[in-house]
Order: C-alpha cells, then structure tokens, then sequence
C-alpha cells in the first residue's frame, strides 16, 4: 500500500522522544511522594492540563477545558485559506488520570501520540506550511478520569462527553468523604453546567486511541502495533459483610462470626469461579477489616470487586453465580452480606471502518507483523467505552513489555512509540482519504 503520511523517519524517532520526555514531566506532577498518583479533580489534575494545554497552543491548537475537566486542543478543518469552525472532527484522546503508584504511560501515551500527528499533519513537509487538508478538524482530547481512582466510578470524564452523565454520581465520595459535587466545586467547575461537556454525534467524525496493550500478548508475538477488537466490558461493586465484632482471646471459634474471613472466603470464590470462565475476569484488589484491631475479631469487612468480559451476557452470568456463592459463603459463617455497584459499562465494538483503517496504519509502517497485524480484545478499560455511545471508536495497542500496567514498571519503547505515531497518523490520513480528503 501507499504511505499518505509524508515524514522522514528521522522526524517520527524526534515526535517519539518528545513523547517519551513528556511522559516524563508528567510522571513529575504526582501526589504521591516516589510514585505516581493523580486523580481526578486534585491539584495535579490541574497541572497537567495547564501543561497539556500549553503544549497544544504551541500547535495552533484552539484549547479549552470541558465542563467535566477534560482538556482539548482543536485545529479547525481548513478549506481554500479560510478556516471552518464547526466542522465535524476526528478525535484522538486518551487520559491523563493515573491509578496509585502508577506506571508513566496508561493513558498518558495515547494523548501525546494525538499531538504528534497534529504535529505532523499541520506541518509533514517541515516547511511550516500544513501539508495536509482533511477533510474534518481534529481534535486531541486529554481525558480527565478514566480510571476511577478517586470516586471509584471510572470514565467519569469521557461519560460527561458522551452525555452519559447520571446525577446520582454527585453523591460519590472519595476515601475523605468529599462528594464529587464538591470536588467539581473546590476544582473551580460548576456542576449545573455539566451538560455543556456533552458532544453531539453530528460533531464527531470518530475517535482514535492509541494505548499500551496492558497485556503480554504483541510482546509474546515479538510484534509492536495491534488493532484493537473490542474492548472489555466491565462491572465493579463495592461489597461489605457484616459479622460480629468480639475480643480475639476470649471468643470460642464456634461462637465468631468473622467478617474478613467471609471476605477472604469470597476473593479466592471470585478466583474460583472467573478461573472456570475463558473470558471473565474477577478482581478483589481491596480490602479492609474493621474495626482493624489486632486483637479484636473482625466485624465488618468491605472489598471491591472488579469484573471484565469480553460479552456483558458472559459477565453478568458470571456475576449471578458469584452472589449465589457468596451466599452460601456467609450463610455458613452466619454472616450477612450486600453489595452497591459502582460502575458499569458494556463492551465496545470497536467499528470496522476503523479497525480497518489501524490496520492499514499499521501495514504502511511494514514493521514486523504489520502485513497481518494482531487483533486483539482489550481487557483493559478505555475511553472509548463511553465515547463509543456517540461516535465510532478505533484503537492501537502498543507492545507494552512482559505486559506490565498499573505498576511503576510499565514500559513501552521509543521506537515503539515511534511506529505507533507512524501507524495512527497513517490511520488518520486513510479515513480522511475514504472521506474524500478536502472535500
Ligand atoms: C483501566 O485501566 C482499567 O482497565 O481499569
Ligand atoms: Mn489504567
Ligand atoms: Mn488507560
């Protein structure tokens, strides 16, 4: 196939070492002292748009921030010499948000991959003219929370665009008790204006997302750049048993209704039962007992739980089962137990104009694997699940090495990022060739 994006290799190494510099100076703006953590509406929340939004001035972009928290940098469609202001635009978007103790790349990536090829599509020919007219504006879009670290619902941004947002979420409060009502207002947004994040489907074209895999499977393959199937649907539930709280020495084992052993029954149930699944996956990643004292036997027990599929049919089966256990579970141990769901979403098909249109990126970089690329389903959570209520989603995984996320040692390579700048800009230039580039 022919290459439409014009640009030395020299200048895709350069985009790639700017990206990874940046991850860097990001990697700085952190609450956590000797790690990463940055949650939605904090202090570094507003840093790293600060940055985020300079870097996109510095592109001509025209920025703003959303009513949700988002950052967005645009560059209007240009027809003849004049400029377009509300033509339909192609978005490439990512996150910003970090889990604790986070790696540098999740999210992070695929919003500095997104300016790069603004970069290279205002200017390829490194003359500062712009090079190529598409046929749409583009847009970068640095999401604000895709994790849900803070308030536990994840894509709480990305759903505040798709016009997903559920006002019983105000009510949602961190581990200090403050509401998200009350985080947008300290954050300096106002929480009746809301709505205004939201984004008609008349004003998208589509959205990319480049992002690490999260996952071993292109660094198995020796591969770098994979298409994006779909991604994994996902639920995530806060649980408490309730028990009986009494002193550690003088309880009989046959008198103790013990919370955490309940709990700890249920994590290894939820391993059980995922385990026997293909494609469901469980979580249990917190858990506390109270009244947390050594020599008292726990009363209450909370903990999360996590649960992925490639079908929500699959996933809520695989739910069902789990409360029939857990009944049992704390029906033997004379133990009561509730849950509260604090996240849903469905999966996402990614759209197969635009998995065709990633492949074809990643064919024109004929790097290893490219003439047959990987397909693969992201069991990862992304943007892209809400977004794709209003518009088509397409996404590119990156080799992300021994498949390591979430953790300080994430990695993912400069050439790597390289080849993805390559493959999505390249993405990018065939969706506006099948559009009829400056039509
Ligand atoms: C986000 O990375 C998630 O999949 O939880
Ligand atoms: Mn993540
Ligand atoms: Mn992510």
């Amino acid at each position: 196939m022919t290459a439409l994006l014009q640009a030395t290799p020299d200048r895709f190494a350069a985009a790639a070492r700017r990206v990874m510099a940046r991850c860097e100076e990001l990697a700085r703006v952190s609450a956590m002292s000797g790690g990463i953590e940055r949650v939605y509406l904090s202090p570094e929340h507003a840093r790293v748009n600060r940055l985020a939004a300079e870097w996109m001035r510095e592109l001509g972009m025209r920025t703003r921030q959303d009513a949700a928290g988002n950052q967005i940098g645009r560059l209007d469609r240009i027809v003849g010499d004049g400029l377009v202001p509300d033509a339909p635009a192609l978005v490439i978007g990512s996150h910003l948000d970090t889990v604790p103790d986070a790696g540098r790349f999740d999210g992070i990536v695929g919003v500095l991959v997104g300016l790069e090829i603004a970069r290279l599509l205002r200017a390829p020919l490194d003359d500062g003219r712009y090079g190529v007219p598409l046929p749409f504006a583009l847009e970068v879009v640095a999401f604000s929370d895709e994790e849900g670290t803070r308030f536990g619902k994840a894509l709480l941004g990305s759903s505040a665009v798709a016009g997903l947002w559920n006002d019983d979420w105000w009510a949602l409060t961190d581990a200090a008790g403050t509401t998200l009502r009350r985080a947008f207002l300290e954050f300096g947004l106002d929480p009746g204006r809301i709505g205004e994040a939201a984004r008609r489907p008349e004003e998208l074209v589509g959205y990319l997302e480049a992002h690490i895999e999260q996952g071993p499977e292109l660094d198995r393959r020796g591969e770098p750049l994979a298409v994006v199937s779909s991604i994994a649907s996902a639920r995530r539930f806060q649980l408490t048993v309730e028990g009986e709280a009494r002193h550690a020495g003088g309880t009989p084992y046959d008198m103790r209704r013990d919370a955490l052993l309940g709990a700890s029954e249920a994590a290894l149930a939820v391993e059980r039962v995922c385990r026997d699944e293909h494609h469901i996956i469980g979580t249990v990643g917190q858990l506390e007992a109270f009244p947390g004292a050594v020599n008292i036997v726990p009363g209450e027990a909370r903990f999360s739980l996590d649960l992925r599929g490639e079908f929500d049919g699959e996933r809520d089966r695989v739910w069902d089962a789990l409360s029939r256990e857990l009944d049992a579970i704390m029906g033997r141990r004379r133990l009561r137990w509730h849950a509260r769901e604090v996240h849903n979403a469905a999966a996402v098909m990614c759209a197969p104009l635009l998995q065709d249109v990633v492949r074809e990126g990643i064919a024109s970089t004929g790097t290893v694997g490219a003439d047959d690329p990987a397909v693969i389903f992201s069991r990862a959570g992304h943007d892209g699940m809400s977004i794709g209520a209003i518009t088509d989603v397409g996404m590119l995984f990156l080799r992300n090495p021994d498949g390591v996320s979430h953790h300080p040692d994430e990695a993912v390579s400069a050439s790597d990022v390289a080849l993805g700048i390559r493959a999505l800009g390249e993405s990018v230039l065939q969706l506006a060739a099948d559009r009829g580039a400056g039509a």
